[in-house]
């Protein structure tokens, strides 16, 4: 465990004070050290208790969390609201009227992080106004030495630090951060047990996500994920189960599986068992939806595909991020796939389930991608038809292998296929769109549209967004809508007739 304060500390004087400091807070990412991952046994822990002192420490109190990033993230939040719920606080809306804002921050990309450095600019006149404002940063971008080091130096108004291995220890770290005239860091460089049974405030009552795996082990060259997230832990198949069984009892309509490799679900386990065990014994679960997000194509096998091929609560969409559609690059990349072997993958999944909705991650502009390079993108994009990408350029990440590389691709050319490839990407998706047209799909209704409350907004089985008229005692329910018009990221409809409503 790696621990530490510093803010006008009086023992630290020189840059070699510093420095040595820092090296007792904080091991950097290393992809050296990070490969040599121990094998040693993950503990899990199923009692999760709040120390005495801390129980009512929020009472009178209020916290607002923002967060960035992924779902990992957001699910995260819904932990940490559920540990401030516990200690007495409530949330609230406004920054303003917060005694504690926490940043769940995300470090995948630079504009990611420099979205966080601009908020904590910006919160240093509240803090100004409010000296007992608790500030605390935490997620992805915490676990990286040069943020925690920045933070350290230029923004003193942060009271606390912490990493994505500890949320758990929150109560006794805001203790720390309320005694404490200095910042209170503690991220912990090694990746911890899993804790179950933390509590949790989810985000709606509808669909809910459920964490099945942490961590990632595949090291591709440009990702900080392995290290921000550190090694592949999968939980037990039981616990998991019992989680998904809960939110059904709940009424929840549907559920998320959570992992940054989920094709890597069990791959630690000294059973034979895979996410597509876990796929079979979940789809028995009485709840009308299953989704399960991120696949890594490497470790996508044929037994996975064949239970999802049984549809019923399995839905039939599926996130695949290719990131390249050159093998060159994808070597390049570390992603141990080539663009053959994907479009193999492809072809077997549409084989097995025709009517899948793909969509995809891609990277632009790795260093030194040829122009022929990125049109293999473009045409692996037109061959697998996928319905809709999210598209980024490449964002050299400090500790990763790919930021060593040297870079000979002008920003200027970058934009360029990226605006390319968006156009591409557009045309497809508005063309698979129409064939949705006179169709009628099922819509499970998350609530009035933002930009109109007149109008119910909600998700088919292939995660389209579909708009229609219709009462608002229909959010939360499965109905029947036939669509009318497609446009390129949104279906309108009509109601045809109501399936199923939820019974509370
Ligand atoms: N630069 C740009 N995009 C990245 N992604 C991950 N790392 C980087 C990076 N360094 C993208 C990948 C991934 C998605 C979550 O973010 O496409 O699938
Ligand atoms: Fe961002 Fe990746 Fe962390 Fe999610 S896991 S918050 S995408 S860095």
């Amino acid at each position: 465990m790696a621990k530490g304060k510093k803010r006008n500390s009086p023992d630290l004087k020189s840059e070699k004070d510093y420095a040595k400091y820092f090296e007792t807070i904080y091991q950097p990412p290393s992809l050296r050290d990070a490969r040599r991952r121990g094998k040693e046994e993950v503990k899990i822990h199923y009692k999760y208790e709040i120390p005495d002192d801390v129980k009512n420490i929020g009472v009178g109190l209020k916290f607002y969390i923002r967060t960035y990033g992924c779902q990992m993230n957001e699910h995260d939040t819904e932990v940490m609201a559920g540990i401030l719920t516990d200690l007495g606080y409530e949330p609230t809306v406004e920054e303003k009227d917060a005694d504690v804002i926490l940043l769940n921050t995300c470090a995948i990309r630079e504009n990611a992080e420099n979205k966080v450095f601009g908020e904590i600019g910006h919160l240093k006149a509240l803090k100004r106004e409010k000296p007992e404002l608790i500030l605390g940063v935490c997620g992805c971008m915490s676990q990286q030495e040069s943020v925690v080091n920045r933070i350290l130096q230029k923004h003193p108004q942060v009271d606390l630090i912490f990493g994505t291995h500890n949320i758990h220890r929150l109560p006794i770290l805001l203790r720390e951060a309320y005694y404490s005239k200095e910042m209170v860091v503690e991220v912990l460089s090694k990746e911890g047990d899993i804790i179950e049974n933390l509590p949790r405030v989810r985000k709606g009552k509808i669909s809910g996500w459920v964490n099945i795996m942490y961590g990632c082990d595949k090291f591709c060259t440009y990702c900080i994920v392995p290290y921000t997230r550190g090694k592949e832990r999968s939980r037990m198949p039981k616990d998991i189960i019992e989680e998904v069984r809960q939110l059904a009892r709940e009424g929840y309509q549907e559920v998320t599986l959570l992992g940054q490799n989920v094709n890597a679900y069990g791959k630690d386990f000294d059973f034979e068992y895979g996410l597509g065990h876990l796929m079979d014994e979940i789809r028995k679960i009485d709840i009308p939806r299953i989704r399960f997000t991120t696949s890594h194509p490497r470790d996508f096998d044929d037994h996975l595909i064949e239970v999802l091929a049984k549809g019923g609560n399995l839905v039939e969409h599926i996130h695949l991020p290719v990131q390249h559609g050159n093998s060159e690059i994808l070597k390049l990349m570390g992603r141990v796939y080539t663009r053959d072997e994907y479009l193999e993958l492809v072809r077997k999944i549409k084989a097995a389930i025709p009517n899948v909705v793909l969509t995809t991650d891609i990277i632009v502009g790795f260093p030194n991608e040829t122009e022929e390079q990125f049109e293999d993108t473009l045409s692996l994009y037109r061959e697998v038809g996928y319905d809709s990408a999210y598209t980024f350029i490449y964002s050299p990440r400090e500790g990763t292998p790919a930021a060593k590389m040297k870079d000979d691709v002008p920003m200027a050319v970058k934009k360029e296929r990226l605006q390319r490839l968006n156009a591409l990407v557009n045309e497809i998706a508005l063309d698979k769109n129409k064939r949705y047209e006179n169709e009628v799909v099922e819509v499970l209704v998350q609530g009035e549209s933002k930009k109109n409350s007149d109008v119910l907004t909600g998700y088919t089985r292939g995660n389209k967004v579909v708009h229609f008229h219709g009462p608002e005692s229909l959010i939360g329910t499965l109905v029947d809508v036939r669509i009318k018009k497609a446009k390129t990221w949104t279906l309108d409809g009509e109601l045809e007739e109501m399936l199923e409503v939820k019974s509370s």
